[in-house]
């Protein structure tokens, strides 16, 4: 009986994902090779883990429109991290403190324990005083059907002091004897990373705050992860979020020390882990091999500066894609890097590459097989190159255009997409680290509706969606005064993974 009602409400979404799934699979802005919905909306990935034998995601979804509402937990999985299945919804609203339609089941996370697949979610309702955020439980063995804990919510209400509306994000792991969550909190108008404890991931205690803002940091951290991270100085800790309130930045990093005795994470080390205008929430998991993978929302929340809506998609019935799955490794600077993973070179189709080395006073066609999905790795000698600024000019047809500004001499990057679709808007800017290196390194990949071009290292990152048509398929490496030296230009045509 208890479990009959979510079981009812999951039917009903799933009867309207199918109605639609087959009109919806023919829109022409579906990416090839990016994670979207079946049908419907998608936001923040959660619950990420593997799972007896595969790979399961779910996300934030509303099977019943193309915008935000009501919450539901789609459901995937994938035994090699390209491809994936649809499974029947995961969760749905259908309780007094997650039914809502402005609330549901919001983000959260998941673990294994004892062969058993457990979801922590923020429940969120409105009984009429306003939003109330509380955190929940789901279960299941088979890692397809989920029931509701019983005793839900497992986590009633902040610690006193704290924001009733603005308490939410489980993020769920294990340490030692304890099993340990971390929930975003609200606090005078800052940000707090709260910690909590159990021994039975059923009865939880708060246990400390574990990081919190002074104001530089914003004001409510949304989807908090935490996670440990090693290179060969040793082990570190690392705390993201998607930070509300800090203007351009979407997606922060800190890397530092956990002290387990206190409760206290202590960190050393900021950084942006995508500075574009479509990464947001990022959640990471391990994955059989031991990688750190991280995969976030490609798209934006209306406070963000440059929001302008979530795109054209909604007319095809869906709106929402995840970024590209990303390995997060400590590099020797205590900075992280987040490299595509390496499965995506099992996907690359025909190989082109450019002859030419000097490139002077000139808007150079980029040899591609499909210059609308593909991927490209560009590399250009610093030691020789004396023009100051170059551009690509990515996804253009006569009129359209997203153009990459590499300026060499203030060593800054921007992606503009004020003419890139006639819909989007908005420029994201960065820092380049140039300082003593010789090459630059250019790791771009294009797919139907986004670009994604990772520099430096992998540590300065550029997310955009770009609803750029077919016919948008011309993309060129452009200088105006000096000489640009490419020491290699390489293209590959990418397979489609998305149904
Ligand atoms: C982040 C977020 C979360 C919340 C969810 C609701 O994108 O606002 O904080 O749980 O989306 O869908």
């Amino acid at each position: 009986m208890f479990n009959e009602r979510m079981t009812e409400k999951i039917r009903a979404a799933q009867r309207v994902i199918d109605a639609n799934k087959e009109t919806v699979s023919k829109g022409e802005m579906r990416q090839q090779y990016h994670f979207m919905p079946e049908a419907g909306w998608l936001n923040d990935p959660n619950g990420l883990i593997y799972f007896k034998e595969n790979y399961h995601f779910f996300y934030q979804c509303n099977p019943y429109d193309s915008f935000w509402g009501a919450m539901h937990w789609g459901h995937a999985v994938s035994d090699d991290l390209l491809h994936w299945e649809y499974l029947p919804l995961a969760l749905a609203p259908s309780h007094e403190y997650d039914d809502h339609p402005q609330g549901g089941c919001f983000s959260g996370s998941a673990i294994e324990h004892n062969g058993r697949l457990y979801l922590f979610y923020t429940s969120a309702a409105n009984s009429g005083g306003g939003v109330i955020q509380n955190q929940s439980m789901a279960y299941s063995d088979d890692g397809i059907n989920f029931q509701k804990f019983e005793k839900n919510p497992i986590i009633v209400s902040p610690p006193s002091g704290y924001d009733m509306v603005d308490f939410r994000d489980p993020k769920v792991w294990k340490h030692d004897e304890f099993f340990y969550m971390v929930v975003s909190g609200k606090k005078d108008q800052l940000a707090h990373a709260l910690l909590y404890r159990s021994k039975n991931l059923e009865d939880w205690a708060f246990f400390n705050v574990l990081a919190e803002s002074r104001g530089e940091l914003g004001y409510m951290w949304e989807c908090p992860d935490f996670f440990s991270i090693t290179n060969e100085q040793g082990e570190k800790y690392v705390l993201t979020f998607s930070p509300m309130g800090v203007e351009e930045r979407t997606s922060i990093y800190l890397v530092g020390e956990m002290n387990y005795d206190t409760g206290k994470f202590n960190y050393s080390t900021m950084g942006t882990i995508d500075w574009g205008l479509d990464y947001y929430a990022p959640q990471s998991f391990l994955d059989k091999k031991g990688r750190r993978i991280m995969v976030a929302w490609a798209n934006e929340w209306q406070w963000m500066p440059w929001w302008k809506d979530w795109g054209p998609t909604y007319k095809e019935g869906w709106c929402g894609s995840f970024n590209l799955l990303r390995e997060v490794v400590l590099d020797e600077d205590n900075r992280l890097k987040f490299l595509p993973i390496n499965e995506l070179k099992s996907i690359r189709l025909r190989e082109c590459t450019l002859e030419k080395e000097i490139i002077e006073q000139e808007e150079l066609l980029i040899p591609t097989a499909d210059g609308n999905s593909f991927e490209m790795m560009l590399t250009i000698d610093l030691t020789k190159t004396t023009a100051t600024q170059f551009s690509l000019k990515l996804r253009c047809n006569e009129e359209l255009a997203t153009i990459a500004t590499f300026d060499l001499a203030k060593q800054m990057l921007y992606v503009n997409r004020d003419h890139s679709d006639n819909w989007s808007n908005g420029t994201s800017k960065s820092t380049l680290l140039l300082q003593e290196e010789e090459r630059l390194i250019i790791h771009l990949f294009s797919d139907q509706s986004s670009i994604e071009l990772f520099t430096d290292n992998y540590k300065t990152n550029h997310s955009l969606n770009v609803f750029a048509g077919s016919d948008q398929n011309k993309n060129f490496l452009s200088v105006d005064k000096g000489q640009l030296v490419v020491e290699e230009l390489v293209t590959w045509s990418l397979a489609k993974t998305m149904l």
